[in-house]
Parts: structure tokens; sequence; C-alpha cells
């Protein structure tokens, strides 16, 4: 699949005549197609796996497609994030986002939310995710607003840090890490600074638990996956993905020492929350 972006400037000219007629001329100067390649995720049609799930090149390629058939209410989420923010945030506020990927969260912010002038930092480890993100940032001429770093987000410094989004990350991490992860996080916000964590996440009440797998499944394959093809994904995912539940997520943010807590969005073993530093 393609994206196809037209650039079109035009000038509008109101001629006076000497006769005191006016004539109107539109004078297009450039016109610019941009495309940019949408592959479908076509990664485990043939059911076979031949090494663990990772953000290599093959994944980046068709990552947008991936993550528009495997997460539901992407986007939801998004605007839930974007009301949220201008509730929050006071305009030209710093907004990270960490394992940013291809930079659609980024991207779908600051078309939501022109009149809040944040400056946006996307930080991802994977070379092919940037090198995507850049061109659609440059392709809807968001390159003055958006920002994208190749760093470790374990490591990595967040100078200026109003707010902080790590969706679907924190569940690539290592289970050990996330505690010391999250508090780092705290610590680079400040008073009154937000956080949103959304994630996969799992049930402790086992029958409830396979009931959501089921309908995650479901939802995979009115998405046009096939059965082999979401057993294949999810053998390749099984000790990468590792996801908590919703209270083992909310004790990790009160462990870091956030102070309000919500779920703003929930769909069987999905879950967004945001977190709140004290004033
Ligand atoms: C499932 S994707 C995130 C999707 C993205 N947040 C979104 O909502 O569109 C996870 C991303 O985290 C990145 N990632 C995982 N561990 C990382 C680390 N330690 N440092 C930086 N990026 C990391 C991966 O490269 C990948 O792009």
């Amino acid at each position: 699949m393609l994206q196809k972006v037209v650039h079109l400037a035009a000038l509008l000219l109101v001629v006076l005549r000497p006769n005191g007629s006016t004539v109107s001329l539109i004078i297009v100067s450039w016109t610019r197609f941009t495309y940019i390649s949408m592959a479908d995720d076509t990664l485990y049609s043939t059911g076979m796996v031949e090494e663990d799930f990772s953000f290599n090149d093959r994944v980046a390629e068709v990552f947008d497609d991936m993550l528009d058939r495997s997460i539901p209410y992407y986007r939801t989420v998004i605007e839930g994030m974007a009301q949220l923010l201008a509730c929050r945030l006071a305009t030209g506020a710093t907004l990270y986002d960490l394992g940013c990927s291809t930079g659609t969260t980024l991207l779908e912010l600051s078309r939501r939310l022109p009149a809040m002038n944040f400056h946006y930092i996307g930080i991802d480890n994977a070379p092919a995710m940037l090198d995507k993100a850049r061109r659609k940032s440059a392709m809807y001429s968001k390159t003055a607003i958006l920002e994208f770093r190749q760093d470790d987000i374990t490591r990595c410094a967040l100078p200026a840090a109003s707010g902080i989004i790590c969706n679907y990350t924190l569940q690539f991490l290592r289970p050990l890490t996330r505690q010391a992860f999250v508090r780092r996080l705290y610590e680079a916000l400040p008073p009154g600074g937000i956080l949103f964590l959304s994630e996969k996440t799992i049930s402790h009440a086992g029958r409830l638990n396979r009931d959501f797998i089921e309908i995650y499944h479901s939802f995979k394959k009115q998405q046009g996956y096939s059965e082999l093809e979401i057993a294949a994904k999810r053998e390749a995912l099984e000790n990468v993905l590792i996801p908590f539940s919703l209270q083992e997520n909310i004790a990790l943010l009160q462990g870091a020492g956030f102070d309000e807590i919500e779920t703003f969005f929930k769909w069987f073993n999905f879950t967004a929350l945001i977190a709140l530093k004290r004033p």
C-alpha cells in the first residue's frame, strides 16, 4: 500500500485592470508528490517462526500496518491522550514518546493539537523505525516540531520533559528492570508532569484471561490475519513481549511515586493509563 501526500502551493492574485474591472489569477507555483511505502504485514503468513520477534528492518517496513491491525483502538488511545494533554499541559511544553517506532503517535498528536505548540521528541533504538519516522515527518512537513533520536530509553536523559508517553513498549523491557525505568521517568518529570502508559495486559483471573485472549484473536482474524499467522506471531513474541497485569502496572507507577493514577482506556487485554506527579 502507498500513502500519497500532495504538497500544493498556490497564489491568488487579484489584478486591477485600467477599466476598473478585476481579474483573478491563481498561480500554482509547484506541486510535489511524496510517496511512502506502507507494506502489508505478511511476516508470519507462512506460519514459519525462524527467530524471536525483534524490531528489525523487515518489521519496520510493515510496522504501520501491523500496529493498525494488531492493537485494538490504537487511534482511540491517541485521541484520549490528546484530550488529556490539552487539559493538563501548558502550550509550548516538551513531550517525549519513548519507543516511538515510526512516529505515528507524535504525528497524530501534532495534527490533533496544533494550537498547543508542543515540542515533540521521539526516542527509539531501532534505526529502521526512526528512518521511517523521519520520512513521515518530512512528508507531513512536521520536521520543525518533531525530533527523532536514536537512544536507549532506559538510559537516555529527558531534559525539559513535561509529558512522557510510553505506549506498548514497557512490555518489551525485562520485567526486573521495569520498576527502575518507571522511577527514572518519574524523576525526569517536573511537579504536575504526566506519564501515559499503554500496554497489552494479562488478567490473573485465569478463565477470564483465556476469554480475553480468545476475543483478541477474533479481533486479529477480523483484521485479516489467518489462524496460522496469529499462532506464529504469538510464538515469536513468547519470550519477548511479557505483559504485566493492570494491577502490576499500577503498582509500578505507585512504586515510582506517582500521585494520581487512572485508567483512561481499556479493551479486554489492552489498557491505557495516565499517571500524574504531585503538583
Ligand atoms: C511496540 S513498539 C512501540 C509502538 C509505539 N509506541 C506506538 O504506539 O506506535 C516498541 C518500540 O520500542 C522500541 N524499544 C524497545 N526497547 C527499547 C529501548 N531499550 N530503547 C529504545 N527503544 C526501545 C522498539 O524498537 C520499538 O520500536
